[in-house]
C-alpha cells in the first residue's frame, strides 16, 4: 500500500483539545498570571451613587497604608489623546471615558485606582477611599421607563400592517426578559507594562488581541505596532470579552504614571456591572396566519436597556427578518438610556432574545390553530431564500435540524393538548424552537512554520476563548499537509502572530479555517519548490497532488520519488520554512446569503406544589455546515444549552429602584445553570459542507446553540402545564402563580 492509498482521514475523531494539558496543569497562562519583574497591583474604587458628581474625594487615610504607590483619579490621571473631545471619546470605541470627569453614570462606575506593592495593601487602601458626592436624581427601572420612550422603524418594512390585520388566527403578546451577565469563569484582567514611553505591553483577557491594540492606538495615540497584546488562555467571555473595558485602560493608565507594570484584575462583584451584560428587555409580537396555517404577518416590537453615556442597540428585530417567509413585516425598536454600564453582545446577542418571543407566540399560535408545531414551523420557513436579501442561502438544512431532532426525542409521544403527562406531582411536556444565525467571516491570517525536525507550527492572532479554534487549526492543518497531528502545534492570542478578527459573532473558525487551508497550500508549494531542485518532476506540482508527511513530501506522480525533510534542509541549507496566508470573503457573498440554524427540542416536568422545572431532556441539532471537530462543536452546542436553560429558568441580574444599587453580584445571588440543573445535552449535527462560505465549509456554531432554547423550554412548560409564561427567567413563584 502506497502512502495515496491510505484510507481517507477523517477529521472527526474526538481527541482532546490541544491545550488541554497546559490547562489542567497550570502551565497554561491567563492573563492574570504572568510573572512580570517589579509588577504592582491596581485595585478599583467605585462610585456610591447613581448619578451627579464627584465633589471631593478623601484619600488621606488611603495614602497612609504601607506599600501604596499612588491613586489615580479624574484630576491627576495622565493624558488620554483618545478622549480628547466627544467625536475622539466616540471614535474610541472605549465606552465609559474612564475617570475622564467628575461625572457619575451608574453606581459601580470605577472613580479611583489604588495602585500598590501587594494586593492586600491595594484593597485595603481602596476600602479607605470615601467620595463627596453632588448626587442626582436616577433611573434603573426599565418597566416604568420604557412605555415612555417611542418606537422607531428597525428595518424597512414588508407589505403593510393593513394586509393582514383580518387574519383569522392572531396571537398578541408581550414577552419581557430580565438583565443577564456573562460571568465567564476567569474574571477579566489586564496586566500593563510600558516597555518604552510609546511602547505598550498588554496582558490582556480578551476575545481579540487585534480589537484591543487598535482600541488602545487610539486612546494614546500611538501606532497599533508599538503596542503587543498578549491572550494566549482565555477562561471563556461569550461576548465579554468582545470590547476593552474600562478596567484594562486604568491598568494602562497606572502603568505611565507609576512608571511600573501595573495589574488589575477584577474582583467577582466587578464582574456583574463592569464589563457589559444582555439588556433586560420587552417586546410584542402580533403574528396572524390563515387558516391552512400561512402566515399573514407579523409585527415586532422590542426596546432594551442602554447607559445614560452610550447607545448600544442589539437589534432584537433582527431575526424576524430572517427565519420566515413573511410577506407583510413590521420590526420597530428603541434602546432606554438608564443609570447602568453600557450592555454588549452576550451569546446569541439579539437574536436571542428576539427569538424567545418570535418562537413562543408561533407554539401559542399551533395550539389555535390546532397544529403540531414543528408542521407549522417548516410551512412557513423560508427555507431556499433569504427572506431579507431575496439571495439564495448557499446552504440551509433547518428542516433536516428538526426531522432529526423529532426523531431524537420521540416527538410523536407529545400530546397535542397540554397537561395529559404526569408522573405524580409532575407534569411533563414538549417543547421545540428553532433559532438562526447569520454566518459571518471576516479577514484572517495564518502563518505555518516548519522546523527542521519536521514539526510545524500554525499560528494566529486569533483567541482560542474555549471554543477549540486551536484544535480546529490543528485539524485543519493535518488534514490539509498530511503531517501527524502530534507533529503540528498552535500558537495563538498574540498581536505579533497574523492578524485575525476577535473571536465572536460565531465567525472565528469560519475566518482562520480558510487561511489554514491557504497556508498549508503555501507550505506544500514551497517545499515542492526545494523538491524539485532535486527531482524535477516537482516542478510544476499542485498543493493538491502533494502529501506531507512526519518525515518527507511525495508527490502523487509516478515517477516522482519521496523526499525527505532532511534533504531538504541540507540541499538548501536551510533552518526553517515560514508561510503566512489569507483568506476574506469575496464574490460568493454577493451571490448567496450565509446562515447557521438549529431546533431544540426538550421534555421538562413542572412540580404541581412547588413550581419548579427541571429539564429532562435537551435535543439540539445544528447545522454549522462542515463539522471540523466532533468533541469541540457539541461542547458549543452544550454550553450554549446550559447557558439557554440559565436564560429560560434562572439568570436574572435585578437593579434595585430605591438605590441605584445591582442586586446579583456574586454566583449565591445570580443563578447560573449548573450541571446539577442540566441533563446531558444532546447535541448532533447535519455536518454538510457549505461549499461557497470559506476552504473548509464550516458556517460556525457558537450563538445558534442558545437561540431557540429558552423558548423550546418555555413551549415545553405550556405543554405540561397549559400555563402561558411570557417573562424570563421562569422561576418557580411564576409558574404557581401563572
Ligand atoms: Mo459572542 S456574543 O459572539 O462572544
Amino acid at each position: 500500500m502506497s502512502f495515496f492509498d491510505e484510507e481517507q482521514v477523517t477529521l472527526n475523531t474526538p481527541e482532546g483539545r490541544v491545550e488541554a494539558v497546559a490547562k489542567v496543569t497550570g502551565r497554561g497562562k491567563y492573563s492574570a498570571e504572568y510573572t512580570v519583574p517589579n509588577l504592582c497591583y491596581g485595585v478599583l474604587v467605585t462610585s456610591a451613587v447613581p448619578a451627579g458628581t464627584i465633589k471631593s474625594l478623601n484619600l488621606d487615610q488611603a495614602k497612609q497604608v504601607a506599600g501604596v504607590i499612588d491613586i489615580l483619579h479624574h484630576q491627576n490621571k495622565p493624558v488620554v489623546p483618545g478622549f480628547a473631545d466627544e467625536a475622539k471619546i466616540r471614535e474610541s470605541r472605549m465606552g465609559l471615558p474612564v475617570l475622564h470627569t467628575d461625572k457619575i453614570y451608574f453606581k459601580g462606575q470605577p472613580i479611583a485606582l489604588v495602585v500598590a506593592g501587594t494586593l492586600e495593601e491595594a484593597t485595603y487602601a481602596a476600602s479607605l477611599v470615601t467620595a463627596e458626592y453632588a448626587a442626582e436624581s436616577f433611573n434603573v427601572d426599565f418597566v416604568k421607563t420604557h412605555p415612555t420612550i417611542p418606537l422607531q422603524e428597525a428595518g424597512k418594512e414588508r407589505g403593510t400592517l393593513d394586509a393582514w390585520s383580518a387574519s383569522q388566527h392572531i396571537v398578541e403578546a408581550e414577552y419581557t426578559i430580565k438583565e443577564e451577565v456573562h460571568n465567564p469563569m476567569e474574571m477579566h484582567a489586564t496586566i500593563a507594562e510600558w516597555v518604552a514611553d510609546d511602547k505598550l505591553k498588554l496582558y490582556d483577557k480578551t476575545q481579540g488581541v487585534n480589537n484591543v491594540q487598535r482600541v488602545f492606538a487610539g486612546l494614546f495615540g500611538i501606532p497599533k505596532e508599538s503596542i503587543e497584546v498578549i491572550s494566549e488562555f482565555v477562561g471563556g467571555g461569550f461576548g465579554s470579552g468582545l470590547r476593552v473595558w474600562s478596567s484594562a485602560l486604568l491598568a494602562a493608565l497606572a502603568a505611565r504614571q507609576v512608571k511600573r507594570p501595573v495589574k488589575v484584575m477584577l474582583t467577582r462583584p466587578q464582574m456583574f456591572s463592569l464589563v457589559g451584560y444582555r439588556p433586560e428587555s420587552w417586546q410584542k409580537i402580533k403574528l396572524g396566519a390563515d387558516s391552512s396555517g400561512k402566515f399573514t404577518g407579523m409585527l415586532h416590537q422590542a426596546k432594551h436597556t442602554t447607559s445614560m453615556y452610550e447607545n448600544f442597540n442589539e437589534n432584537i428585530t433582527r431575526i424576524a427578518r430572517l427565519v420566515y417567509d413573511f410577506r407583510n413585516l413590521k420590526t420597530e425598536s428603541v434602546i432606554v438610556p438608564l443609570n447602568l454600564g453600557t450592555p454588549t453582545w452576550m451569546r446569541g446577542p439579539g437574536d436571542c432574545t428576539g427569538d424567545f418571543a418570535i418562537e413562543s407566540a408561533i407554539d401559542e399560535l399551533s395550539y389555535k390553530l390546532n397544529e403540531d408545531p414543528v408542521a407549522l414551523r417548516l410551512k412557513n420557513i423560508a427555507l431556499k431564500n433569504d427572506p431579507e436579501s431575496g439571495k439564495p442561502w448557499s446552504t440551509h438544512f433547518i428542516d433536516e435540524c428538526m426531522a432529526k431532532g423529532a426523531a431524537t426525542i420521540n416527538w410523536k409521544n407529545r400530546k397535542a393538548t397540554p397537561g395529559q403527562l404526569t408522573d405524580g406531582d409532575w407534569k411533563i411536556g414538549y417543547g421545540m424552537a428553532v433559532g438562526m444565525w447569520t454566518s459571518g467571516r471576516g479577514t484572517a491570517s495564518a502563518g505555518i512554520r516548519m522546523n527542521k525536525d519536521g514539526t510545524i507550527t500554525v499560528q494566529t492572532a486569533m483567541t482560542d476563548i474555549g471554543t477549540g479554534t486551536g484544535t480546529a487549526m490543528q485539524n485543519i492543518a493535518y488534514e490539509s499537509t498530511g503531517i501527524p497531528k502530534d507533529k503540528i502545534n498552535v500558537e495563538l492570542g498574540n498581536s505579533n502572530l497574523p492578524a485575525a478578527p476577535s473571536q465572536g459573532g460565531s465567525t472565528g473558525l469560519a475566518s482562520i479555517g480558510g487561511a489554514v487551508v491557504e497556508a498549508a497550500k503555501m507550505l506544500k508549494q514551497k517545499l515542492a519548490g526545494y523538491a524539485a531542485l532535486q527531482n524535477a518532476n516537482y516542478k510544476d506540482a499542485q498543493a493538491n497532488d502533494i502529501l506531507l508527511s512526519a518525515t518527507g513530501i511525495a508527490y502523487k506522480q509516478a515517477n516522482a520519488q519521496f523526499i525527505s525533510y532532511a534533504d531538504v534542509w541540507k540541499n538548501n541549507k536551510l533552518d526553517a520554512i515560514e508561510v503566512e496566508a489569507s483568506s476574506a470573503p469575496g464574490e460568493e457573498r454577493q451571490k448567496f446569503a450565509f446562515c447557521s440554524s438549529a431546533a431544540h427540542y426538550c421534555i421538562v416536568r413542572v412540580h404541581t406544589k412547588t413550581g419548579k422545572v427541571k429539564v429532562d431532556r435537551m435535543v439540539c441539532v445544528a447545522d454549522g455546515g462542515k463539522i471540523v471537530n466532533d468533541k469541540a462543536a457539541a461542547n458549543q452546542l452544550s454550553g450554549a444549552a446550559v447557558g439557554g436553560i440559565g436564560m429560560a429558568l434562572m439568570e436574572e441580574q435585578a437593579a434595585d429602584k430605591n438605590l441605584g444599587s445591582l442586586v446579583g453580584n456574586d454566583f449565591a445571588g445570580y443563578h447560573v445553570a449548573v450541571n446539577a440543573d442540566a441533563p446531558i445535552i444532546e447535541a448532533y449535527f447535519i455536518n454538510k459542507p457549505d461549499p461557497n462560505i470559506n476552504p473548509v465549509g464550516s458556517k460556525g456554531l457558537g450563538e445558534v446553540g442558545i437561540i431557540g432554547c429558552a423558548a423550546a423550554i418555555s413551549n415545553a412548560i405550556y405543554n405540561a402545564t397549559g400555563k402561558r409564561l411570557r417573562d424570563l427567567p421562569i422561576t418557580p413563584d411564576k409558574v404557581l402563580l401563572a
